[in-house]
Formats: C-alpha cells, sequence, structure tokens
C-alpha cells in the first residue's frame, strides 16, 4: 500500500510511478486530509507499506509524521519511506527510523530524491524550463527505486547528511510556518481552487467576489499559491514577480484502491 502527501505534485508523481511498477493500492493523504479524517483509522496490507512525501524542514512533514502515528497499520510491518526535496533531507533518515521503531516497523529503505524546489513563500522556485530539466534528471532514480520497491528488496543504506539541518526543524513550524503573509490580488477568478486544494481546511471563500481567506491552520504545502490559476496569490513580498512551481492536481489526491 502506497500512502503518500503532496503539496504541489512531486510526491504525487513519485508515488504514481511506485504504483505503475507495484501494482499496489495508491492512498492520497492530501485528501485524507481534507477530509478531516486524520486519526484512528485501520490500513491493511499484504505488502510492505510505502510512504512518498516531500520534505519539510529537513524531516517528513510534521502532519504526515502525526497522521503515521495517529493511525493504525495492519498486517505487514515492512516500510518504505521516499521523500522528495528540492536539495537536501539533513538527517531525516533519522527520525524516520525513530518513527519505525515507534510503528514496530522494519524500515526496508529510506531514500530522497531531488524534484523541483516548490518553497514560494521561501525560496525560489525554478522556471518552467528548469524545473522540466529537474523532472528528467529525476526519472532514473525514480525508476530504481520503484523496481527495487516492486520486488520488495532492500534499498542502499541512506547516508544521513548535513545532520545538525534537521534540529532547526521545530524552530522551522514556530516561527516560519504562518498565514499571515497570505494575501490575494485582484488577479483573482474565485475559481475556490484554492481552498478545495488545502489539507487543513483553513481557506475559506468569502465575500462578493468570492475570494479566499486563510485561516490559521497551515502547513505550508504551498498547493494554493503555487496551484493558482491566476496567479493571483502572493506571500508578502517574498513571492512578487516569482516563479511558481506545480506539477498538477492529477498529482494531489488520485487514488488507485
Ligand atoms: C514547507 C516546506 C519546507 C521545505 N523544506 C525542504 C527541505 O528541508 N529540504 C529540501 O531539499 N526541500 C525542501 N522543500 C522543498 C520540497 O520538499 C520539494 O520541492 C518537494 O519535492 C515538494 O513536494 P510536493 O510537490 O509533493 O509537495 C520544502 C518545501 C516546503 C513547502
Ligand atoms: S485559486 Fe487563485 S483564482 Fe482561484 S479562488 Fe484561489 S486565489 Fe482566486
Ligand atoms: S493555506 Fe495554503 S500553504 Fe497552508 S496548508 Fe492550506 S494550501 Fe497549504
Amino acid at each position: 500500500m502506497i500512502l503518500y502527501f503532496s503539496g504541489t505534485g512531486n510526491s504525487g508523481y513519485v508515488a504514481q510511478k511506485i504504483q505503475h511498477a507495484t501494482g499496489d493500492k495508491l492512498i492520497s493523504l492530501q485528501r485524507l486530509f481534507r477530509e478531516g479524517k486524520l486519526r484512528d483509522q485501520s490500513f491493511h496490507s499484504d505488502v510492505p507499506y510505502v510512504f512518498v512525501c516531500p520534505t519539510y524542514a529537513w524531516r517528513i512533514p510534521r502532519m504526515v509524521e502525526k497522521f503515521i502515528l495517529n493511525n493504525n497499520f495492519r498486517g505487514e510491518r515492512r516500510v518504505y519511506f521516499i521523500l522528495t526535496c528540492g536539495s537536501e533531507v539533513g538527517n531525516a533518515v533519522r527520525y524516520v527510523r525513530k518513527l519505525c521503531t515507534k510503528k514496530n516497523f522494519t524500515l526496508m529503505g529510506f531514500d530522497d530524491i531531488v524534484m523541483p524546489e516548490n518553497y514560494a513563500a521561501l525560496f525560489d522556485c525554478p522556471t518552467t524550463e528548469e524545473a522540466k530539466k529537474i523532472l528528467v534528471k529525476a526519472k532514473p532514480k525514480i525508476e530504481t527505486i520503484a523496481e527495487l520497491i516492486a520486488q520488495q528488496k532492500l534499498l542502499p543504506e541512506s547516508k544521513a547528511r548535513a545532520k545538525f539541518l534537521s534540529l532547526s526543524n521545530g524552530f522551522f513550524y514556530l516561527f516560519c510556518v504562518r498565514t499571515k503573509l497570505f494575501e490575494v490580488t485582484n488577479r483573482c477568478i474565485s475559481c475556490g481552487k484554492c481552498a478545495a486544494r488545502c489539507p487543513t481546511q483553513t481557506i475559506t471563500m468569502q465575500g462578493d467576489p468570492l475570494r479566499p481567506v486563510w485561516g490559521k491552520k497551515c502547513t505550508h504545502c504551498m498547493a494554493c499559491i503555487c496551484g493558482c490559476p491566476a496567479r493571483a496569490i502572493e506571500y508578502g513580498k517574498n513571492t512578487r514577480r516569482k516563479p511558481r512551481y506545480f506539477l498538477g492536481d492529477q498529482y494531489l489526491d488520485t487514488e488507485i484502491i
């Protein structure tokens, strides 16, 4: 069973490639989060679980970690973790190992795949052309990982790099993950896609004409700002006239059951 979370499509793309190779069930956490299904569910799999998600501040996203902790995974104990990232996962593997111990999982492999950077709020996303090149470069690694998982083989051991980076994860959630700077411009066409995609259900469409309004609960997944078809969302001055990165809705909540 493949469970994936994706804000802008990279992890969904990888999860779908793994699904093609394995034929396993594919479950979108983005969808479950949006439906408020965060805890006390039971999943059952007779083949290894595969978790695919982005890297947030050099670890797996907190929402994904909480989801794994707060739900039951029955059957298979073997598990793979595949993280997509913009450049560097730091010591994420250490926290994944701890999580596996808590859940009584046997880690068959952890790996990271460098994909286009999506953190528009704080960093520079690639242009469309640059993103295409990064995706082409990532493809062979994705295919190799998918094949190894399909054969239920161990992935080569992942060595932790830049260990200190992952330590700043708590600081990141405390000081960086905010909605205060999100704003909508008059380019908005009231399509409601930002609200519909938000995994924390924090965006509501209000007023006449309808415009998104952000609540407080946010995981900085970038689905709203990067996925807006009218480029009508800004994050303060940080994002003005800068590229956004969004691979497509079909990679956020496709499920194959
Ligand atoms: C909140 C946030 C934090 C991020 N932190 C990291 C990071 O620590 N290291 C990194 O290489 N990329 C980081 N990124 C980039 C994403 O991990 C990367 O672009 C990922 O492939 C996005 O996946 P998605 O399209 O499935 O959401 C971050 C992105 C966001 C939105
Ligand atoms: S996705 Fe963009 S255009 Fe659509 S409602 Fe949200 S801000 Fe407006
Ligand atoms: S408000 Fe935007 S960035 Fe925050 S969780 Fe919702 S979609 Fe993601």
